[in-house]
């Protein structure tokens, strides 16, 4: 058990979100980015999330796009171009077999082109934003305030992924594996840690420790 807290993974609110700090429809114009990056199951959406709710920031899951592209099947480039908000809440989006999916579309040059510019608006949109994914530090926005690498091991990665959706512990650890290295050996835009990222490496953190991490790195950006 973790101390009064949640524990790996959490599973709540997908996708984009607006966590309400500055609502009611409060002017807000803060232009700030946290981006998290880091390999499957290291907990990178569990922090975000924790994150965007804190700190009042928007919440983009960058890799719900590339599911949501793999999963509307046709061309994936054409499926990048035209997704829309019904896309990302398509049934089934986060089963291994759709990240598996996802992993090959993503290493498609013109998919990545397509889905570029909504996820920089997102991230310098006002009032700040979190997003979460593999090349949000180093293509997306090089420029963010605030760069975490979220990582563990592939042990305790696959063991995660395993408390979450079940199967042979084996083949479970071996998925995780192929997806690292098809995310980090791509031509076009790798798994990578910016120069500037803060290393977290959560395989012997409690989520409250990892987000306590993360949240003081993004309060020391915020001067707050
Ligand atoms: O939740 P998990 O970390 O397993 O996967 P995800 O973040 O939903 O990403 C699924 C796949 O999309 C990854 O394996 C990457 O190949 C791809 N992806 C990417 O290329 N760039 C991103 N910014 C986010 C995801």
């Amino acid at each position: 058990m973790h101390g009064g807290g949640a524990s790996w993974p959490l599973r709540g609110h997908e996708g984009a979100s607006r966590a309400g700090r500055f609502g009611n429809g409060e002017m807000n114009d803060l232009i700030f980015t946290v981006a998290i990056d880091g390999p499957a199951a290291a907990g990178k959406g569990t922090i975000a999330r924790a994150i965007a709710a804190r700190f009042g920031l928007a919440h983009l899951d960058t890799g719900l796009l590339y599911r949501a592209a793999a999963a509307k099947g046709g061309d994936p480039v054409a499926a990048a171009r035209t997704l829309t908000e019904a896309d990302l809440a398509a049934p089934g989006l986060r089963s291994e077999a759709a990240g598996e999916a996802a992993s090959r579309v993503a290493a498609i040059p013109e998919v990545r082109a397509a889905l570029l510019d909504f996820q920089r608006r997102f991230a310098r949109r006002p009032g700040g934003a979190v997003l979460d994914g593999r090349d949000i530090g180093t293509v997306v926005c090089p420029e963010a305030e605030v760069k975490l690498y979220v990582t563990a091991s592939p042990e305790v990665r696959a063991h995660r992924r395993w408390l979450e959706q079940g199967g042979e512990a084996a083949a479970v650890l071996a998925e995780v594996k192929a997806r690292d290295a098809r995310d980090a050996g791509r031509a076009v835009a790798p798994l990578a840690r910016a120069p500037d990222a803060l290393v977290l490496d959560t395989s012997a953190m409690t989520v409250d420790e990892a987000v306590a991490r993360a949240a003081a790195a993004v309060a020391a950006a915020l001067g707050r």
